[in-house]
C-alpha cells in the first residue's frame, strides 16, 4: 500500500508522562482512507492531526454505523516497539464490521499503515512504568444521506493517544454496580462487535453508577437479568474455590483480547479455568460461604482490574478485603512484563518493530 505522507507545521510539546489519565492527549499526526462503492478503500494518507470535515447529513451522526479497535505500543528496554497480538484487533474489527454492514479492510494493510504512523510517532511512546501509547482504530459511515441503509462511503481512521491507568483509581480495587434496570445487549443483537452504540447505550447506566459512587456497571443478560455478562469496558473473571470462571462467549459479550490473553495465562500456570454462564446469584452464595476468593476484569484499556466491591441496590458484597487480590496481582504483573518486553514471551504474543 502506497500511503501519502502530509508532514505537519509545527510538532506538540509532549505531555507530562506522570499525568497523562486516558485519551486526553493526541499524537501530532493520524491515518486515514476512504471507503467508496465501486472503488474499494483508497486514498491512504498519514497527515497532521486535525478536525475532520463533516456534512451535518453524514450517516455516521444519525444512524452510528461505526466499530473500533483498542490495542497499545510499548517501549522496550532496548528502545524498541513492542505491540501486543495486534493482527487480533484487526480481525476483530472485521468481525465487527461484517456485524455493522462495514465492508472490511484488509488486515495487512491496515498494520503497515498502524506500523508507519507509529514509526512517524516513536517519540510519543511513552516509557514512564504504567504508561503506553494507546492505538484507536475506527470506521465509520461518511455518505451525506438520511435513508436508513449501509453507507456508500466510508472513513478508516487510526489516532494516537499517550495513556496511563484507564481507572483513576489505578491498580487500586473498584467498586462495581450491578445493573438491574438496563440491559447492554440482547440475542441476536450487536453485543459481541466493538460498535459506537453499544457504548453509548452504556452510559446513562454508568452515569448513574457513579453518582451512587462506583465506576463501573457490571452488565447482567437481557433476557433474565439473571446470569453476568461483562463490565462497562472490560470482561470480567471470578475465583471461586480455587477454579477461575468467566462467563462464555455467548455472542453478546466482547471477545476480549486480553480475556483470551489471561485465559491462556492462567491455563498455562495450572489453573482451572471455566468459561460457561455464570449467575449472579451463584457469586452472592459464594461470597456468603466465603468462597470468592477474587474478582477482576480485564481488557486493553483497563489491562487488569481487580474488583473490590460488587453491589445490588440490596446487597453489597466486598470482595478480598477490598484489596488487591493475589491473582490479580499476579496477572497484571505477568501481562505488562510480557507487554512490556521485560519477561520472554513463550505464547509469541508480542510484535517488534
Ligand atoms: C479498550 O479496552 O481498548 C476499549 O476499547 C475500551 C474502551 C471503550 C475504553
Amino acid at each position: 500500500m502506497n500511503i501519502t505522507i502530509i508532514k505537519a507545521k509545527s510538532l506538540k510539546e509532549k505531555p507530562d508522562p506522570k499525568a497523562l489519565g486516558f485519551g486526553k492527549h493526541f499524537t501530532d499526526y493520524m491515518f486515514e482512507m476512504d471507503y467508496f462503492d465501486g472503488k474499494g478503500w483508497i486514498n491512504p494518507t498519514i497527515k497532521p492531526y486535525e478536525p475532520l470535515e463533516l456534512h451535518p447529513s453524514s450517516l455516521i451522526l444519525h444512524y452510528g454505523q461505526a466499530v473500533f479497535e483498542g490495542l497499545k505500543a510499548y517501549k522496550s528496554q532496548e528502545g524498541k516497539t513492542l505491540l501486543f497480538r495486534p493482527e487480533q484487533n484487526f480481525e476483530r474489527l472485521n468481525i465487527s464490521s461484517d456485524r455493522m454492514c462495514i465492508p472490511e479492510i484488509n488486515v495487512n494493510d491496515a498494520m503497515d499503515a498502524m506500523y508507519k504512523l507509529l514509526e512517524i510517532e516513536n517519540d510519543w511512546i511513552p516509557t514512564f512504568e504504567g504508561t503506553s501509547l494507546y492505538i484507536r482504530p475506527f470506521i465509520f459511515a461518511n455518505e451525506n444521506a438520511l435513508g436508513v441503509s449501509t453507507s456508500a462511503h466510508f472513513k478508516f481512521m487510526i489516532i494516537l493517544t499517550p495513556v496511563g491507568a484507564y481507572y483513576s483509581e489505578g491498580f487500586s480495587p473498584v467498586k462495581i454496580y450491578v445493573e438491574q434496570k438496563y440491559v447492554r445487549a440482547v440475542p441476536g443483537g450487536v453485543g459481541m462487535a466493538k460498535t459506537a452504540g453499544n457504548y453509548a447505550a452504556s452510559i446513562k447506566a454508568q452515569y448513574e453508577a457513579k453518582k451512587k459512587g462506583y465506576s463501573q456497571v457490571l452488565w447482567l443478560d437481557g433476557c433474565e437479568h439473571k446470569y453476568v455478562e461483562e463490565v462497562g469496558t472490560m470482561n470480567v473473571f471470578f475465583k471461586v474455590n480455587g477454579e477461575v470462571i468467566t462467563p462464555e462467549l455467548n455472542g453478546s459479550i466482547l471477545s476480549g483480547i486480553t480475556r483470551n490473553s489471561v485465559i491462556q495465562l492462567l491455563k498455562s500456570e495450572g489453573y482451572k479455568v471455566t468459561e460457561r454462564r455464570i449467575e449472579l446469584k451463584e457469586i452472592f452464595d459464594a461470597a456468603d460461604k466465603g468462597e470468592l476468593d477474587e474478582v477482576f476484569g480485564t481488557g486493553t484499556a483497563a489491562v487488569i482490574s481487580p474488583v473490590g466491591e460488587l453491589a445490588t441496590d440490596d446487597k453489597k458484597i466486598t470482595i478480598s478485603d477490598g484489596k488487591v487480590g493475589k491473582l490479580s496481582q499476579w496477572l497484571y504483573n505477568e501481562l505488562t512484563d510480557i507487554q512490556n518486553g521485560i519477561k520472554p514471551d513463550k505464547f509469541g504474543w508480542v510484535k517488534t518493530l
